[in-house]
């Protein structure tokens, strides 16, 4: 148990002992500034990750739960909502009940923006400077029914079951996404973004994190052609996109970018202790972005820096810093108490964790002092979360710091820190695993369990423990 902390005053000590540089401020006033992004007006600067719930129906529209999930962050105060990941087909799904968003659910995406606004209006009686948007994905290697790979990594490779059921790994010889295949992928996510304007959408977000395919391709050195090798091709993907979007949907859509500035490297727990330890590599490692090829356990932010500016030059006005792959290496992106399932202890104190979270984003904050920037990284500082939240955007190292398990456990948090000043312990996220536990059980008659807070949502406490979900805990 690392969060032993009974005073905000103790964890500042063991965060001065560390050496690390997080900040609280106890008063909440930058917090709830607006902000500005692309012509739009921000109510404040608390937002909601996406979060997926593994809920939606087998079409892809959003299904009750998603529906529920949606509206609790609609009422809950954070004035930029991040949808959750969103497939542009059907075979980039990462599983059977991801979200699919093309011509046949587009209406029920439409009720679900709505839904989710006049939540907000409901209780903040003006929806005018709330943001929603949605994350568009192909979950490329990760994909469930087959694996999609941009490059060939041997690391990764040896990892990456071939979803066959026999438990093999793709090797050499598997194919990768061919050249003609990515450039109908650009015009897949294209079709998606006019899609998300139609639903109602403010902004989309060309996911390019967590290992899925656009986040690869970032790294595929190997890659021969026109989308792998130089800087230049390993950007020509997203590029493209960029560039389809804007000329498909004008001043619509605002557009927005979900990175993994630091990829590194996959972790396996030891043998006997069960911590995490790094796979060892052949150095130069070559297979991650952001990644130092010669200490691939150290972050370089060359190419992530320039990656930003490209997207800026190609109209992004907001960038969410994350980082590292919940597959590979779940401790870099979600600081946390107890691994889920099969996973491994945290090899650092999560705080070291959370630090790196902040330092890599005011970095890039800092080169783009004009970008809205949103931060991760927050949910493991449980109540104090917020007053680090302050504590960062006072100091010019983010714009925008929002919550990803911290909203599924706390969805009206912000409504809490902007009303009383604070958030309540009982409320706040643990850390504790539970929803990437769900979110991994595929012995659900849908192939896919749906997820969500198991310590503080009695409807995830039932479907984990594998009961029937209890009455009256399935209301909004
Ligand atoms: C159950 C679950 C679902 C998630 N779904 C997404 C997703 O759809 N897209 C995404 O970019 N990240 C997703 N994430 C990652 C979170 O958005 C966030 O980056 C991570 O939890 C770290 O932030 P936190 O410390 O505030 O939780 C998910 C994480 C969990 C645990």
């Amino acid at each position: 148990m690392y969060f032993t902390y009974k005073s905000l005053e103790e964890l500042e000590y063991d965060i001065a002992e560390r050496n690390l540089a997080i900040a609280f401020e106890e008063r909440l006033e930058a917090v709830r500034k607006p902000v500005q992004i692309g012509g739009v007006t921000l109510g404040n600067r608390l937002g909601i990750h996406p979060m997926e719930g593994c809920d939606a129906e087998p079409d892809g529209s959003p299904g009750e739960l998603t529906f529920r999930r949606w509206r609790r962050f609609g009422g809950g105060g954070a004035k930029l909502i991040w949808g959750e990941a969103t497939a542009v087909c059907p075979e980039g799904r990462a599983n059977p009940r991801q979200l699919w968003i093309h011509k046949g659910t587009v209406r029920a995406f439409r009720q679900l923006v709505d839904e989710t606004r006049r939540a907000h209006r409901e209780t903040f009686g003006d929806d005018h400077d709330l943001l929603v948007g949605l994350q568009l994905t192909h979950s490329g290697r990760f994909s469930w029914q087959r694996p999609i790979l941009a490059m060939h990594a041997p690391t990764l490779d040896a990892r990456t079951l071939r979803g066959d059921g026999t438990g093999a790994t793709v090797g050499p010889d598997w194919p990768t996404a061919g050249d003609e295949y990515l450039q109908r992928l650009e015009e897949r996510f294209v079709e998606a973004a006019v899609l998300a304007a139609e639903a109602g959408f403010d902004f989309v977000d060309i996911k390019q994190c967590h290992g899925y395919l656009a986040a690869e391709l970032l790294a595929s050195r190997r890659r021969k052609g026109p989308y792998g090798g130089s800087f230049e091709n390993r950007t020509r993907f997203i590029r493209n996109i960029l560039e389809g979007i804007r000329s498909a949907a004008g001043n619509r859509l605002l557009l927005a970018s979900r990175v993994s500035v630091y990829d590194g490297i996959p972790f396996v727990a030891h043998p006997v202790t069960a911590v995490g330890i790094p796979v060892p590599v052949p150095l130069p490692y070559v297979d991650g972005f952001g990644t130092d090829p010669d200490n691939p356990l150290h972050e370089d932010l060359d190419e992530p820096l320039r990656l930003v500016e490209i997207l800026v030059r190609s109209g992004v006005r907001l960038v969410n810093v994350t980082l590292g792959c919940p597959y590979w290496n779940p401790h870099i992106g979600r600081p946390y108490e107890r691994p889920s399932e099969g996973g491994y202890l945290s090899p650092e104190h999560p705080l070291v964790g959370v630090d790196r979270h902040f330092r890599l984003t005011a970095a890039v904050q800092r080169h783009f002092p004009e970008l809205a920037v949103v931060g991760t990284g927050y949910s493991w500082l449980r109540q104090w979360c917020i007053h680090a939240a302050e504590g960062n955007i006072r100091r010019g190292r983010v714009t925008i710091a929002a919550l990803g398990r911290g909203a599924i456990a706390y969805p009206d948090f912000a409504r809490d820190a902007l009303g009383n000043g604070k958030l309540r312990s009982d409320r706040v996220c643990l850390t504790v695993g539970f929803c990437t536990d769900l979110m991994r059980r595929k012995d659900h008659p849908l192939g896919q369990s749906p997820t969500g807070c198991v310590p503080r949502d009695p409807y995830y406490a039932d479907i984990y423990r594998g009961k029937a979900p209890r009455k009256g805990t399935h209301g909004p």
